[in-house]
């Protein structure tokens, strides 16, 4: 198992450069077999969990071919209509390659997905969705089967604005007859990226990034060129490594509207952040002020960030307030987070968090992504030395972390065992 290794103490400076999305790719690999056609996607992170995807698509027949961070898949081949347990418990976001083949061929049968350990991740909202376009819906032996002799489209109401239920039902709806309406869609950024995606393929969809999407279907899907947006978690991340270290870092390949929750935030804190066109520049004090912050759906602060951003508020002048309002359970970081130093009290979906001086270096465990990325910040503004454990976890989301941070000074080094 690898690990991480952070000496803390450094102020980050220099310049970085973030990845394509991964929360763009993923459904957008899926999106890749309605077609017969071929996908040429540019911007492609280094991932694990793309890895994952490459070989769901594989097994259900798509031929993939990766050059440097260029994939493209040609999806005339796709044959298969099962996801293993194995494949789909490796990653919840395989969830999103069944809109796409009950679109095309009508038939879906997959696992119950796996994913982060961040609370029951139900998938009702998606089945919700698929019956109401027409498709019968069966659940055994641990097996979702979704099937139907053609979609007809309809209107949705989404109870909550799932992110990949709205992905899902978009990607079906385009092989649906007729017009569907997505109501209290999500809002994501990445939303319009498969939108973009979907359209360059030959789809008619429109009002991603609105809470209202129209579907006109079917229209026949041929091959596209796209490029993938900037990773805004990932970015994210790093402008809080340069205000929490006290750093300077210009952050480029940015849409900085993507992240004006975290500008605000970052801002609120007493970091200085000078937004250009597609790069950010931090600057941090030497001690940042605790602010409070709930996560919400797209615009709002988002849920990806809160482990990170609650980092910064362990070492600040004061007592910040968290409320996760989009998952149940987000709060595994913070036991580790408490084995180094920090004050935080948990009641429900609220964490109470009382700055301190400074961390201290320990031996942690990563259990989520998210979780992953907010202990390497907390490696890096800790006394002495942070041993990271489980790092596959990260490597699900951040492209080359170590690898990044360790050319804007910081001191972190993968290790294999010991
Ligand atoms: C996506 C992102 C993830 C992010 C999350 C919220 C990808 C690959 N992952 O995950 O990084 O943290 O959005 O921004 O894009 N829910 C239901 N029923 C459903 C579906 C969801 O109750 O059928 C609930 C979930 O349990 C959760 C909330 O809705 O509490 C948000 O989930 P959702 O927006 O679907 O997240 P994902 O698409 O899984």
């Amino acid at each position: 198992m690898e690990k991480f290794i952070v000496i803390g103490g450094k102020r980050l400076k220099g310049s970085v450069r973030a990845s394509g999305a991964k929360n763009a790719i993923l459904p957008i690999l899926a999106a890749s077999l309605l077609t017969k056609g071929v996908s040429v996607i540019h911007e492609v992170p280094a991932l694990l969990d793309v890895q994952v995807m490459k070989e769901v698509l594989k097994y259900l027949g798509a031929r993939i071919k990766c050059d440097g961070s260029i994939v493209t898949v040609d999806g005339s081949k796709v044959s298969s209509l099962e996801i293993s347990e194995d494949l789909m418990r490796k990653m919840r976001a395989s969830n999103l390659v069944m809109g796409p083949l009950l679109g095309r061929f009508g038939k879906v049968k997959a696992a119950y997905p796996g994913g982060c350990a961040i609370g029951s991740r139900p998938m009702d909202l998606h089945l919700k969705g698929f019956a109401a376009m027409g498709a019968s819906i069966t659940e055994k032996h641990g097996y979702i089967i979704a099937e139907t002799d053609s979609l007809t489209g309809t209107e949705l109401h989404l109870d909550f604005p799932s992110v990949g239920a709205t992905e899902n039902l978009m990607m079906a709806a385009t092989q649906a007859k007729g017009q569907t309406i997505i109501r209290n869609a999500a809002k994501e950024p990445e939303l319009v990226d498969l939108q973009n995606f979907l359209n360059s393929l030959g789809a008619r969809v429109r009002g991603a990034g609105t809470d209202l999407i129209k579907i006109e279907g079917p229209t026949e899907l041929g091959s596209a060129d796209h490029t993938v947006i900037p990773d805004r978690v990932e970015a994210g991340t790093y402008m809080i490594a340069a205000a929490v270290t006290g750093g300077d870092v210009i952050i480029q390949n940015v849409i900085p509207e993507h992240v004006e929750a975290v500008i605000a935030k970052l801002r609120e804190a007493g970091a200085r952040v000078e937004v250009a066109e597609d790069n950010i520049r931090v600057t941090g004090p030497s001690r940042l002020k605790s602010v409070d912050l709930k996560t919400l759906p797209y615009p709002g602060f988002p849920t990806d960030m809160q482990a990170q951003m609650m980092v910064l508020m362990t070492v600040a002048q004061g007592t910040g307030v968290v409320s996760e309002a989009v998952f149940e359970n987000r709060y595994k970081h913070v036991d580790e987070l408490r084995r180094m130093g920090a004050d935080i009290k948990i009641e429900g979906r609220v964490a109470i968090v009382k700055g301190i001086p400074q961390l201290s270096g320990t031996f942690v465990e990563v259990t989520d992504l998210r979780a992953g990325a907010a202990l390497v910040l907390a490696g890096l503004i800790a006394e002495d030395a942070t041993v990271i454990e489980n790092v596959w976890h990260i490597d699900r989301g951040y492209e080359h972390l170590e690898r990044k941070l360790s050319l804007l000074g910081a001191r972190i080094m993968r290790v294999n065992g010991i």
